[in-house]
């Protein structure tokens, strides 16, 4: 429970925190400094007791740059009723963050609690995003929302921003007339027109809190779980705010095909925000158990077939982030050791979700029995619960939860050892099996290889029906064509016009592969349809993939690639703008 994390600047060993109050106005004036401008103002208050058994004279939260704070003061006990006023200062940490010390005037003592009022403001940053009504699916009022994950909520309020402790919180947050305020909150109430009160009563990481405000409408569409869908820029499909997931808008897809990202996100509420990891090395633990929980619930809802299909989809992609990265690579372990100084969104690839699928199905084979598994899992969520936690706790729960399987020494299997799992990059060394998913794959692989031929066999092509097709199938029909890319010469064309449901289609799943095979196979004609997508939404599993597309294709392709980003740079969010730039003008080049 002691484990360190290299990313936070704050000293969260050395003080708890209790509870964290934020009083903040939210402005939707211009860009920039000055009175008035877009900013959020106000206070955070923090309640804190001394851990450290000499005591302490300064404490560290993790803030950054963007947070002006103009005001400290301390309410302790024995002292003065009113707050009193501390030292305050920044000291570097890294690119994405610095610290914020303050100094007591007088050493707190052991297990002393006390307040600590800060006084601040947050205009232009990467942890408060703030969108032009132009920037919004009503394009009348402006919006502005927070993402936390991973390190960025420093940069919306001082904070122990560390996914190792866990407090609750309340806000109150006043907004102009007519915005409406929204967090990822248990309860909430209006306090007069323009005030909206958020109290969370179970006690969540730092990265779990959010906030949205804009021209809000709702709509009760069934038991309580909320979900708030996004601007188009926003960069996730979705992101598991407790209480409030938010959503890419890209799932009103018309078609429901895009169910799993919710069913994911509310995976989540166990995997991850009940159960959280202690780090960012440990975000497997996020990850891989959400996905092994989304397709357990999706062979539930949806049969064994469809989603044996899906997750041959995240194979796949599993297989090409490696074969790009290096199989070698140490970001292709369980366990990534972050590097200080290293942002841990810079981490972040397919190897949590999909090796770590493959390690917890490794695991439930081990076990050989669906029920005995899915108990072990609910054991598992109950005996962590609010807790943070490293791979070993929760391995070493596993082994004590099924002491046959300790005794056989399953963690020692040769070639299977949990310690090659969790530090070895690569392959997985075991992959769940996916033939139940065989009746949906092998039309859609078979197609493909009609596809591949110079001598277009269309007889046979135009005989499979795809408008029966179940999205996925069409997904992964595409996949099969883009490992194959380039096809000969002619055929991207022809495949367009005879399939417009997929040339033309507006689920973003298929725009995404439609975008990669008309880049892989320099079909210039199409192209737009890239720069189309890119404007229409700023998703990061859907921006990057294509600008790696782009920069590795023909001139046209490359000057596609400096146009579309000249023309939505100023719509994305701050981290993908970082990451596209670092794609368009590597580092060092
Ligand atoms: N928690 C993640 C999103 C995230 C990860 C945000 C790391 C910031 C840093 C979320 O649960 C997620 O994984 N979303 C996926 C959807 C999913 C179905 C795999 C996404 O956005 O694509
Ligand atoms: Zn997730």
């Amino acid at each position: 429970a002691q484990a360190a994390d290299v990313a936070s600047a704050s000293s969260f060993r050395a003080f708890e925190i209790l509870h964290l109050h934020l009083d903040l106005r939210a402005d939707f004036g211009p860009p920039g400094p000055g009175p008035g401008s877009r900013g959020l103002s106000g206070t955070a208050v923090l309640d804190l007791r001394c851990l450290v058994p000499e005591g302490a004279s300064e404490l560290r939260l993790d803030s950054h740059p963007c947070l002006e704070v103009t005001a400290a003061a301390a309410l302790r006990p024995g002292a003065a009723a009113e707050a009193e006023p501390v030292a305050c200062h920044a000291r570097p940490f890294s690119h994405y963050g610095q610290a914020l010390c303050v100094t007591f005037p007088r050493p707190c003592r052991a297990n002393e609690r006390f307040q600590l009022r800060l006084t601040y403001r947050v205009g232009e940053g990467p942890g408060v995003c703030w969108l032009t009504p132009e920037q919004t699916a009503g394009k009348k009022k402006p919006f502005v929302y927070t993402q936390g994950q991973a390190v960025l909520n420093r940069a919306f309020f001082p904070c122990f921003d560390t996914p190792a402790v866990k407090y609750k919180y309340s806000a109150l947050v006043e907004v102009p007339d007519g915005f409406t305020a929204v967090m990822s909150a248990s309860t909430w109430e209006k306090r007069g027109p323009n005030k909206f009160f958020f109290q969370m009563h179970q006690p969540v990481p730092s990265y779990l809190i959010a906030l949205a405000i804009g021209d809000l409408v709702s709509a009760e569409v069934g038991p309580r779980y909320d979900l708030l869908f996004m601007p188009p820029s926003f960069p996730f499909g979705g992101m598991e705010n407790p209480c409030l997931t938010f959503v890419t808008p890209c799932l009103l897809a018309g078609d429901r095909s895009l169910a799993d990202v919710i069913i994911h996100e509310i995976s989540h509420s166990w995997f991850g925000n009940l159960v959280t990891n202690a780090n960012w090395g440990e975000f497997w633990l996020n990850e891989g158990f959400t996905m092994y929980a989304q397709r357990r619930i999706s062979t539930i809802l949806f049969g064994a077939a469809y989603t044996c299909l899906e997750a041959a989809t995240g194979r796949a992609l599993l297989r090409r982030h490696m074969d790009v990265s290096g199989e070698e690579n140490p970001l292709n372990k369980l366990r990534v050791k972050i590097e200080p100084g290293i942002d841990p969104d810079d981490t972040y690839n397919e190897t949590p979700y999909e090796k770590g699928f493959c390690f917890v199905s490794y695991l439930a084979h081990l076990v050989g029995d669906q029920d005995q598994f899915d108990n072990f899992l609910k054991a598992y969520v109950d005996e962590f619960k609010f807790q943070s936690i490293l791979a070993e706790d929760f391995l070493e729960f596993y082994l004590e939860y099924f002491p046959e399987l300790k005794k056989r020494g399953v963690e020692s299997i040769p070639g299977f050892e949990f310690d090659r799992w969790l530090n070895t990059p690569g392959w997985p060394p075991y992959l769940p099996d996916l033939s139940p998913g065989d009746s949906l794959m092998k039309p859609a692989e078979e197609l493909a290889e009609l596809w591949m031929s110079t001598e277009l066999d269309m007889q046979a092509i135009e005989a499979v029906a795809i408008s029966t097709w179940k999205t996925y199938q069409l997904i992964y029909f595409l996949d099969k064509l883009l490992q194959k890319s380039p096809l000969p010469p002619g055929n991207v064309k022809k495949l367009g016009e005879l399939y417009p449901k997929i040339s033309n289609a507006r689920n973003a799943e298929l725009q995404l592969r439609w975008g990669q095979i008309v880049l892989k196979n320099d079909h210039q004609e199409d192209f737009w349809k890239v720069k189309e997508f890119l404007q229409s939404q700023g998703k990061q599993k859907y921006t990057l993939p294509l600008y790696h597309a782009m920069v590795s294709g023909s001139e046209v392709a490359q000057t596609l690639a400096k146009d579309t980003f000249a023309s939505t740079a100023s719509q994305l969010h701050n981290n993908v703008v970082n990451y596209v730039q670092q794609i368009l003008e590597p580092k060092g080049s």
